[in-house]
């Protein structure tokens, strides 16, 4: 949600920055700005949509002079998306320029006060507030104005300013948003991640909450509000360039389907060693024993990994597990105490929501758990254990690799409490233990046949709507499929217990409405398939996911069988969530979507 990037080197800005706008164009955004220090003051160009009109606007970047400069894109919250309410803004008349992600809690306040000591606005921004406040507080030091601003300022953001007259220089703040500094053989960088700057150095400061880092063409500098001088780490990315690219792929969420067999390796591999799943590194033994309750927090897709989670937790370690999404989480007067463990899923590790649910968790003495895709990300740094999940940046909107990740983290975590709770048998425990060694080969059989999914995606992609059914497991992937659907191919979509849906939304089928029925826990295939019949014979056409054991099962009442490779029944969401993120891709890719990056939707959501 929003991207930064800032450079002051030796090169032309205004091409670098763009380049980074680029990478960070997944994190959502509805229009895009730039600003460099010229001869004659701060230049500014912005426009509404996406980055193609602002390269446009500035030919590339080549109408822009300047070797310093920032760069922005904006996913709209105060203010619709326009030229105008675009970032860069300014304050005192084109002096400071800033960037802004995040929300200024006070925007309201600070802007009576300027108000009353004669300053006018021209956008309804809480960024030109912020632009105007230190252009206010300036002295002559830009970085003492900053310091000063802040000090003022409430609420979660990152900043990126620029002052006419120190044109040499940048200053960037990180407040509970995420900001990266970067060194480069021409200069030095500033962005909201490291994919913004990979193509140019892996050399890499993470910024904490509460630091200002001060940037020139030859240095970096950090401070804290009060302006104490901080000394911060350099440190190497592992990361590649390839990382943020599309790899010969037309779509970066293709590429990333294909990454995930890669993705639950690396994950999974450092935790299971000679075939027993040890994870008293993140989770203590003592404590995980006595843990009385599990509270799963998160949103959008991460929260469907919970779903998943708590079937497999409850009925292998017999914890009891909830639930919850993270912006309800905090409202609900949680009944979390001591022995709770309170388990966040995030992929970016920045969603507002899910950081505020992991304060309070702590905040009501809970033991946490944060399972992220992003180091150094802000849930991973305010949790008391992490678990990283290895898929590498996800640039597609829509997650996938990063989901089939967390759910083999979520896996481990079941079998690894069932183990020390001894509520599984050895043979159980070690066919799970095979079968999760096993499972980035199932997933790369599915990969390579992914036409079995494409011709099937063509016969239904001029629906208007569509339905999901399945039971317990299988119901949470009906969430995640009809999900990832709704986000990139705009069809209507829902998801259903099987055995609900005849309780008011079966009026809804009509001749010829698919109905995709996942079928994957044997014990339960009977039932969901006397829900599909029921739809059937109401005129609808069902498609239905399952296991290659469990063919013979379902066909009878369904119109197109997908088969999984057949593994253990905790791992099947595992496997059957790849054929319903292919089917989502095909359609959306059949009805002409922009997959990547679809309408409204931001990857990291950093505002509640
Ligand atoms: C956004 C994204 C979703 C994601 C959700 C949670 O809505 O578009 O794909 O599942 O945020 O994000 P997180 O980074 O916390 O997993």
């Amino acid at each position: 949600m929003c991207g930064i990037v800032g450079y002051a080197g030796e090169n032309n800005a205004a091409p670098i920055l763009l380049d980074g706008l680029e990478k960070l164009e997944y994190r959502g955004y509805d229009s895009a700005g730039l600003a460099t220090i010229g001869k004659s003051g701060i230049d500014i160009i912005k426009a509404k949509g996406r980055l193609a009109a602002l390269k446009e606007r500035t030919e590339n970047g080549k109408l822009m002079q300047g070797t310093v400069g920032l760069g922005h894109t904006r996913w709209a919250t105060h203010g619709k998306p326009s030229d105008e309410n675009s970032h860069p803004h300014t304050g005192g008349n084109g002096r400071v320029a800033i960037v802004h992600n995040g929300i200024i809690e006070n925007y309201n306040e600070i802007k009576e006060m300027l108000k009353n000591r004669g300053r006018s606005f021209y956008s309804e921004t809480d960024t030109e507030v912020a632009a105007q406040l230190i252009d206010y507080c300036y002295k002559g030091n830009i970085l003492e104005a900053v310091a000063e601003a802040v000090r003022e300022m409430r609420g979660s953001y990152a900043l990126g300013v620029m002052c006419s007259e120190e044109p040499e220089t940048l200053i960037a703040v990180k407040c509970r948003a995420p900001l990266i500094v970067a060194y480069t053989e021409n200069g030095n960088m500033f962005a909201s991640d490291v994919t913004a700057v990979l193509k140019y150095t892996k050399e890499i400061t993470y910024l904490d909450d509460d630091e200002i880092a001060v940037i020139t063409k030859t240095d970096a500098e950090f401070y804290t509000p009060f302006l104490d001088k901080l000394s911060k780490k350099r440190e190497l990315t592992k990361l590649d360039v390839s990382a943020a690219d599309k790899g010969g792929f037309e779509h970066y969420m293709l590429k990333e389907i294909t990454e995930q067999p890669e993705a639950v390796r690396r994950t999974t591999e450092k935790f299971i060693k000679n075939s027993r799943v040890d994870l008293s590194e993140v989770l203590p033994e003592a404590f995980a024993r006595k843990i009385g309750k599990i509270f799963i927090v998160a949103c959008g897709s991460s929260y469907h990994v919970g779903m998943a989670a708590k079937y497999n937790i409850e009925k292998l370690a017999r914890t009891p597990t909830e639930v919850v999404y993270a912006s309800e989480f905090r409202y609900s007067d949680p009944l979390v105490d001591k022995a709770s463990l309170v388990i966040l899923i995030s992929q970016s590790g920045e969603t507002a929501d899910t950081l505020e649910a992991l304060r309070e968790a702590k905040r009501l003495g809970a033991e946490t758990l944060s399972v992220v895709n992003v180091k150094g990300s802000s849930i991973a740094k305010a949790s008391e254990h992490v678990i990283y999940t290895k898929a590498g940046p996800e640039i597609a909107v829509a997650t996938t690799k990063a989901y089939s990740a967390q759910l083999a983290v979520m896996a481990l975590i079941a079998l690894y409490l069932a183990d020390l709770r001894g509520t599984v048998s050895s043979e159980e425990y070690s066919v799970i233990v095979s079968e999760l060694e096993a499972l980035p080969e199932k997933l790369e059989r599915i990969i390579k046949n992914r036409a079995d999914i494409q011709y099937p995606a063509y016969r239904y992609f001029n629906n208007e709507k569509l339905f999901f059914i399945g039971r317990n497991t299988d119901y949470a992937l009906s969430l995640e499929g009809s999900l990832k659907l709704k986000e990139i191919s705009y069809m209507h979509s829902e998801a259903y217990a099987a055995g609900e849906l005849k309780h008011g939304t079966i009026s809804l089928i009509e001749e010829g409405t698919p109905v995709i029925a996942v079928v994957t826990c044997r014990r339960l295939a009977e039932k969901t398939v006397s829900n599909a019949s029921e739809v059937r014979a109401r005129g609808a056409r069902v498609m239905t996911v399952t296991a290659e054991s469990m063919r013979s099962l379902v066909e009878h009442e369904s119109d197109d069988v997908i088969t999984v490779p057949d593994t253990h029944e905790a791992l099947m969401p595992s496997v059957s969530v790849v054929p319903l993120q292919l089917f989502a891709y095909y359609i959306a890719l059949y009805r002409g979507c922009d997959i990547d990056k679809p309408r409204n939707l931001a990857k990291s959501v950093t505002v509640e």
